[in-house]
């Protein structure tokens, strides 16, 4: 898979100096708040201990516990917001993480893909386990390499060196006074440059108020920090200069990674949430590894049939979820509005799967829907971005996306995720039931392996999306029109107009025009058309392309987004918007992108903020 910086999960920070360290790491978490979370914790170094005080909820839990159980003064010390991956949210799952002997602490941000076989192998040692996290192997890993070396940068090397997957790490011994090392692969971490004293953190946010002089850290690259200086080395100790620089931003804008919105931030992240919903389930010999979800491939050989539930983007994700599913699994999949399921008499029974999607586990109607179907004896997977949330805890198997917190009330890379998520299951169900021979399978595994790229790739060509939309502030309608899954996207499209930038906007599949939606075409009508590969289904193209041709002859003012190279549509286009080109069925996840972006933009221009539309809740926990 491409390297990519997974950035979307839980707060680090930790400090060295004279101060006292609990204090600024409190102040430091207080900053990383912004990025959602839902436990928290904090570790210092008191002589011959490591102090640890964790609490699962708000900060405000963790500030009772303090009160009551005042953590020392001491000047060397570390916290972190968690955002559950791996177990529940819990006071026991929260960072930090000690070893056996309470000797070291340390804090993750991201995914150690073989946790599972290292967990096995450090049990067999005799080290004893207090979490569920993949995090605490790394605590026992540095416990036995620390134990070897006596040099806190020299054990995190050589930790490193023994993990997959992405992470920041940074830890802190009691033999080693006065020192922090972090350490990355695939996931930001900087270094914090003060007078006398020195900061490590997942973002500047957490010690912007202190210094605006940073040190970056590249890829896998270890630093070890005291009061007075830091050294940078490489995985196997070839010492390196890190990149400095001066921060520019203000606190406000800190938090936000120097976006306006929370949402444009969740956009631009949306490389780094494609690449951490594939980590570790898809395997270099092109099958999936789905095991943590607990679907059982027995029963998935005996489902019948598949319904999907879930509302709003979740249930566009679903309508995806349909093609993907019939046709790499062979199976009938209906999809169906989680608000309506319950109210009419789904034949239901226990050879049928029903797949509820939902971003936050928390949305009402879903959650009846769940309870109906499970009622009705048919088996429940979850597909949720939250991690112990209740959807996921009232089904029978979930699989997590791994978007990371969502602040922006609209879904973006939360629906980004959830597509990668029903792709998976909609192969490995393929690849269970043997529907898909095992070259199939690989090709669209080493497909989906690439998507991160793509995906960055588009957002890196946006501004005249920007610009279109800027034109468009005033336009009384936006249409959009799509086939297949270009469908499902041009009601996503649709969906995010009205809710961010309070216009009549339609989605429609573009085969029903002629029934009656070409009424609304007059001179000037803005209409999106999301065009299929021509390759592929090259049926779908030419009868897109005769709709494209149907409406412009009406008037419309067409903005086409095409694939590359697809020069059958710019006699057409009024405007043309470029994406890579990828398989068919995968098309949605870099055709909604600039449409998320128009949106956004469109909202902006019309003076509203799109973190917050009017009328609308995040979770909607309400029937
Ligand atoms: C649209 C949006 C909503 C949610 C819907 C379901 O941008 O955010 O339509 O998709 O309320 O929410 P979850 O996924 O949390 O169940």
């Amino acid at each position: 898979m491409a390297a990519s910086t997974l950035s979307v999960m839980c707060g680090i920070v930790a400090y060295v100096g004279a101060r006292p360290a609990k204090d600024v790491v409190l102040e430091g978490l207080r900053r990383l708040e912004y990025r959602g979370y839902d436990s928290a914790g904090i570790a210092v170094l008191d002589g011959e201990e490591v102090e640890l005080r964790r609490k699962a909820g708000p900060l405000a839990n963790l500030e009772e516990l303090l009160a009551v159980s005042p953590l020392p003064s001491s000047g060397t010390g570390l916290g972190h917001t968690r955002w559950a991956t791996h177990g529940a949210p819990t006071d026991d799952n929260a960072h930090p993480h000690l070893d056996c002997k309470n000797a070291l602490a340390v804090i993750h941000n991201g995914v150690i893909e073989n946790h599972a076989t290292l967990r096995a192998q450090l049990l067999e040692a005799g080290h004893r386990f207090r979490s569920e996290t993949d995090t605490e192997v790394v605590a026992h890993l540095l416990e036995d390499a620390f134990g070897q070396s006596g040099d806190l940068a020299q054990a995190m090397r050589d930790v490193c060196r023994m993990i997959d997957g992405s992470f920041s790490l940074v830890a802190v011994h009691r033999d080693a006074p006065g020192v922090v090392v972090g350490a990355r692969r695939n996931s930001p971490l900087v270094v914090g440059v003060g007078d006398g004293e020195m900061f490590v953190a997942s973002d500047v946010a957490a010690f912007i108020s202190a210094t605006r002089d940073a040190l970056e850290l590249g890829q896998d690259q270890v630093v070890c920090v005291t009061p007075s200086g830091a050294e940078v080395t490489t995985f196997d100790g070839t010492v390196v200069n890190g990149r400095r620089y001066h921060v520019d931003w203000d606190i406000s804008a800190a938090e936000k990674g120097g976006y306006d919105y929370f949402m444009l931030k969740e956009i631009a992240e949306q490389p780094d949430a494609v690449a951490a919903t594939l980590l570790g389930r898809l395997t270099h010999e092109g099958t999936l590894a789905l095991d943590e979800t607990r679907l059982d491939p027995r029963l998935l050989r005996d489902v019948d049939k598949i319904v999907v539930v879930a509302c709003g983007s979740a249930y566009h994700a679903g309508l995806i979820a349909k093609y993907a599913i019939e046709h790499w699994a062979g199976l009938p999949c209906e999809v169906e509005l989680a608000s309506e399921f319950r109210y009419r008499d789904p034949i239901l029974d226990k050879q049928s799967l029903v797949i509820a999607i939902s971003q936050s586990g928390e949305t009402l109607d879903t959650l009846m829907a769940v309870q109906h179907a499970k009622e009705m004896g048919a088996r429940v997977l979850a597909i949720c971005n939250v991690n112990g949330s209740t959807i996921p805890r009232a089904s029978d198997a979930v699989l997590y996306t791994r978007a990371g917190p969502e602040i922006g009330v609209a879904a973006t890379k939360s629906f980004v995720t959830q597509l990668v998520a029903v792709y998976l299951v909609a192969l490995y169900l393929g690849q269970v039931r043997g529907t898909k021979f095992g070259d199939e399978v690989a090709e669209v595994v080493h497909e989906l392996a690439a998507t991160p790229e793509k995906v960055a790739q588009v957002l890196q060509t946006m501004e005249p999306v920007r610009e279109i939309a800027r034109q468009l502030a005033s336009a009384p309608t936006v249409l959009f029109l799509g086939r297949h899954v270009g469908y499902p996207v041009a009601l996503e499209g649709a969906l995010k107009l009205k809710e961010l930038a309070y216009m009549h906007a339609e989605g429609f599949a573009a085969g029903e025009l002629k029934h009656g939606p070409i009424a609304l075409i007059e001179r000037g009508v803005p209409v999106v058309i999301v065009m299929p590969p021509p390759t592929g289904r090259a049926v779908l193209h030419s009868k897109l392309l005769a709709n494209m041709q149907e409406v412009r002859a009406r008037g419309a003012y067409t903005i086409v987004i095409a694939e590359e190279g697809d020069t059958a549509v710019e006699p057409y286009a009024d405007e043309l918007v470029r994406v890579p080109r990828v398989a068919t069925l995968l098309q949605p996840i870099v055709s909604v992108i600039p449409l998320q972006v128009f949106a956004s933009e469109l909202a902006v221009a019309r003076g509203n903020n799109v973190d917050r539309p009017r009328n609308l809740a995040k979770s909607v926990t309400v029937e």
